[in-house]
């Protein structure tokens, strides 16, 4: 720390021992206002988000935008002409921060040719003590650095900067309170984000998200059903839910009755046509939540992380639920919605994990029939309790794993695909297929990548029944039905 400067000493530095904390702290929900001295910040100005990580990542950079549009910047097309460039980053894994490092080493050319240029670093890297510093002390030409708990302070930071010509850094250790009705700018017209809690409280040992994020908050009922329908209103098709923990909420808010089953029985009401959530907790994916995936609006797929299927790995995650408990959950699932897909998340080579606990994995994977899963060979992060657990296998080894395991999981991507052939489904048209050739492509109730000949772009953002006709691993080819 001794090249940090006097000004940058004083400001707010994250410290991963005081994000650990969870203390009796009340939560309250605030609302947004820009102060006047900033409502004109951004006019004649042009701002560009790079977003990196998960959808929450995602839906916080909508609100990023809607809070520099509320005060005069435009969307630039081309980011290295934008007055501001913001990274939204991640800090899940080293390969996250890796790409970060990189995109900023492009940015400090351009830096040096357009010295006016703001350049932002967001999101959860800076919650980190070390990438922070590693920012101080190494990259002079970035201005802003500053944590998920400090979004809303953008237009303070940003003429910060301005005044100052210096770096700022705020970083809140701490989350503090919920803020509604941030203006926002949604990337679809069709298709939206809607946080219905922030922050985590499981600490699964490998995890920085809990540090990242804060604690677990819930957004209160009455907040989230006006942002739903209004988005009904304005002719939205789809929401996803998001948390890290959808089942938690609730717990935090009143006597914790009202829960997410609740929630998502009331969302049904709204007349919303799709609802999907990311992500459930098996641990706490309870009957009634179980029940709510009956709700007409209620999508049949699941993304139910498992993380490992070894009861052994799974106890040193701190994931608190057995293979038997998972798999049984699982099974409720497809009693009460028999044609429900689940995907999941996997770690592969967690500190101590051995080959053989490895298999479970795998047999787990066969045995709760995964339509897909994103795979991840375990990624040590600072101050979390894996990063300091012995971990004799080498990379190369866990490679292995991870291939071994991908064969099982890329069948499960045909498999599930392929039992869509001959049927007729409903696709929420995204846009044109990447391929070209006249086609357009949209999701599935079941999630599904579906690509059909039509180049009527009116059909964008509507419903279209699609007969398919052919099943590949990653997607589905069908033709529109009139
Ligand atoms: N809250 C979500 C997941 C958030 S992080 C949940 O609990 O399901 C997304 C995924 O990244 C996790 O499910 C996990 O599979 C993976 N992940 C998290 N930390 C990791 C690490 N240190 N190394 C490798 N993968 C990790
Ligand atoms: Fe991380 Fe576990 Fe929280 Fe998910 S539930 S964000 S894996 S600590
Ligand atoms: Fe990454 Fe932060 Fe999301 S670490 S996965 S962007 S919560």
């Amino acid at each position: 720390m001794s090249k940090l400067d006097d000004d940058i000493k004083k400001m707010f530095l994250p410290s991963l021992k005081d994000a650990r904390l969870r203390k009796n702290r009340n939560v309250e929900t605030i609302f947004y206002k820009v102060e006047d001295i900033y409502k004109n910040l951004g006019v004649g100005k042009t701002y560009y988000i790079y977003t990196y990580g998960c959808q929450g990542n995602e839906a916080d950079s909508e609100v990023m935008a809607g809070i520099l549009e509320s005060v005069g910047y435009t969307k630039a097309s081309d980011p290295l002409e934008s007055d501001i460039v913001l990274l939204n980053t991640c800090a899940v894994r080293e390969n996250a921060e890796q790409r970060i490092w990189g995109v900023l080493g492009q940015l400090k050319g351009r830096k040096r040719t357009h010295p006016d240029m703001l350049i932002g670093i967001c999101g959860c890297m800076p919650q980190e003590e070390r990438a922070t510093n590693k920012l101080i002390e190494s990259y002079g030409f970035v201005d802003l650095v500053f944590g998920t708990h400090n979004r809303f302070n953008l237009p303070k930071l940003i003429h910060q900067a301005y005044l100052s010509g210096s770096k700022v850094v705020e970083v809140f250790s701490n989350e503090g309170n919920i803020l509604e009705n941030a203006p926002m700018v949604r990337e679809s017209n069709f298709k939206a984000w809607v946080h219905i809690m922030y922050g985590c409280d499981e600490f699964c040992t490998y995890c920085i998200v809990p540090y990242t994020r804060g604690r677990e908050r819930s957004r209160r009922k009455e907040d989230i059903l006006a942002e739903v329908n209004d988005l009904v209103k304005r002719g939205y098709k789809e929401i996803t839910l998001l948390g890290q923990n959808v089942n938690a909420y609730g717990k935090d808010i009143d006597d914790g009755s009202y829960t997410f089953g609740d929630l998502l029985t009331d969302i049904d009401k709204t007349g919303i046509l799709r609802v999907r959530f990311t992500s459930p907790h098996p641990r706490d994916m309870d009957e009634k939540a179980i029940q709510a995936m009956k709700l007409k609006s209620v999508m049949p797929h699941l993304h139910f992380p498992v993380q490992s299927g070894n009861d052994r790995v799974l106890k040193i995650m701190n994931r608190k639920y057995t293979r038997e408990e998972y798999l049984y959950k699982v099974k409720r699932l497809k009693e009460e919605v028999p044609n429900i897909s689940i995907t999941t998340d996997i770690i592969v080579g967690f500190p101590g994990e051995t080959y053989e606990e490895f298999k479970d994995t795998v047999t787990l994977s066969v045995e709760a029939g995964f339509e897909g899963a994103f795979t991840f060979i375990y990624s040590p992060r600072e101050g979390t309790p894996a990063a300091s657990m012995p971990d004799p296998i080498s990379i190369e080894e866990k490679h292995k794993w991870f291939d071994e395991l991908k064969e099982t999981i890329d069948l499960g991507y045909l498999k599930g695909n392929q039992r869509f052939l001959g049927e007729i489904v409903e696709v929420l048209v995204e846009g044109e297929s990447k391929s070209g050739d006249g086609m357009l492509c949209g999701y599935t109730p079941n999630n599904k990548l579906t690509h059909f000949k039509s180049d009527d772009l009116s059909l964008v953002g509507n419903i279209v029944k699609v007969k398919i006709t052919d099943a590949k691993s990653w997607f589905m080819i069908g033709d529109l039905v009139e």
